[in-house]
């Protein structure tokens, strides 16, 4: 394993991060998401993840509990991350919603509280201040944000403070690269990645897209006739199926597994600080570690960048995964 600094803060967080929603929301996950969640959390400790990250909406709460529990006897090695959602983003609403989290971890302080989505419930001026009592308190140590697009960073980044963006990104997701990424570099933000895997798909177990269980393809990838998707446009299936099977055949060319090649392209990109990726069973977990082994190399990553360029441009700037341009909620 090896770590990066987690944007101004002092923190070294490692490149593969820990994502606790699976551990403990088996509405979304199914049944067996809290099957062994004390032996995959012991197993990425002992394998030197520092950084978990997790929120108070996963599994209303299980999530928190389920991974402060696990880390018992194991707090001072981590930094646990969690988030706010938007309801709780009222200057009353978000210290309760922190206090909470505290209560649900197990823990005196959250190393990284973020702020799920951008929000509209009070002005950004209203909760700042909270954040920085928090973090004065002691109950936190660092600020982030998460979701948040350019216009939302120069409007949150002129009042507050953050040290990260935790964003929606990997190979078959690249529109942050437009303008996201270059928002977060000019603000010396980390960039913390969601859905690495794409939920599992970059992993190549689904042999076509009609077995990608239905909460998971839910994105802009998939048609409006997909029950779930909210965007009600027609999609980008067949660039999505293509652009999953050239990536396979390449990470089969390069003897790979395609979810370590898709780990190791993001870590790769500039200003990622760390991938979060979900796994709730210890091989899952210790297989996609070998990322944090492995450099693909810039001739590799020119021919993947390739390979997932029509996708990318088809998928436009928008950088809100399940909503249209005009609904988008990251601006
Ligand atoms: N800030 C936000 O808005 C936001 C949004 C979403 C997620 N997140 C964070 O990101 C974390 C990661 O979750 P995600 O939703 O982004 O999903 P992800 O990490 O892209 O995919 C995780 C899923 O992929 C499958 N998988 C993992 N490794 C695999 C392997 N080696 N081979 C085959 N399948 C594999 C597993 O599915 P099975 O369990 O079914 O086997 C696993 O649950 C979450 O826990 C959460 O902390 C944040």
């Amino acid at each position: 394993m090896y770590y990066r600094t987690l944007g101004t803060s002092g923190l070294n967080v490692s490149v593969i991060a820990f994502g606790a929603w699976q551990i403990g929301d088996p509405d979304f996950w199914g049944a067996d998401a809290e099957a062994d969640p004390d032996g995959v959390v012991g197993a990425a400790v002992d394998a030197g993840i520092n950084l978990f990250d997790t929120a108070e909406v996963y599994g209303d709460g299980r999530s928190e509990e389920v991974l402060g529990k696990a880390l018992r006897g194991r707090r001072d090695k981590v930094y646990i991350a969690s988030k706010a959602f938007t309801e709780s983003c009222t200057p009353e609403g978000l210290r309760i919603a922190c206090e909470n989290s505290l209560r649900r971890l197990g823990t005196d302080h959250i190393d990284l509280y973020q702020i799920h989505w951008p929000f509209t419930a009070s002005a950004y001026e209203e909760i700042t201040p909270v954040l920085q009592a928090l973090k004065t308190e002691g109950k936190i140590r660092e600020i982030g944000v998460s979701n948040f697009g350019p216009e939302d960073l120069d409007t949150w980044m002129k009042i507050g403070a953050a040290v990260s963006n935790q964003i929606g990104y990997n190979m078959l997701f690249r529109a942050p690269e437009y303008e996201m990424l270059p928002a977060c570099r000019r603000y010396d933000l980390s960039i913390l990645a969601y859905m690495p895997l794409m939920q599992g798909l970059l992993s190549g177990r689904y042999r076509q897209l009609d077995d990608i269980p239905m909460k998971r393809r839910r994105s802009r990838h998939f048609a409006a006739s997909r029950e779930g998707t909210r965007h009600g446009e027609p999609g980008h299936e067949e660039l999505l199926s293509d652009t999953l099977e050239e990536l396979s055949d390449f990470a089969e060319a390069v003897h790979v597994p395609l979810a370590v090649l898709s780990l190791s392209w993001l870590i790769a990109q500039p200003g990622l600080t760390s991938a979060i990726v979900g796994a709730r069973k210890i091989n899952q977990l210790l297989a996609n570690l070998q990322a944090a082994e492995l450099d693909v190399g810039p001739a590799a990553i020119a021919q993947l960048n390739e390979i997932s360029y029509p996708l990318k441009r088809a998928m436009g700037y928008n950088c809100d995964m399940w909503e249209t341009d005009a609904n988008s909620r990251i601006h």
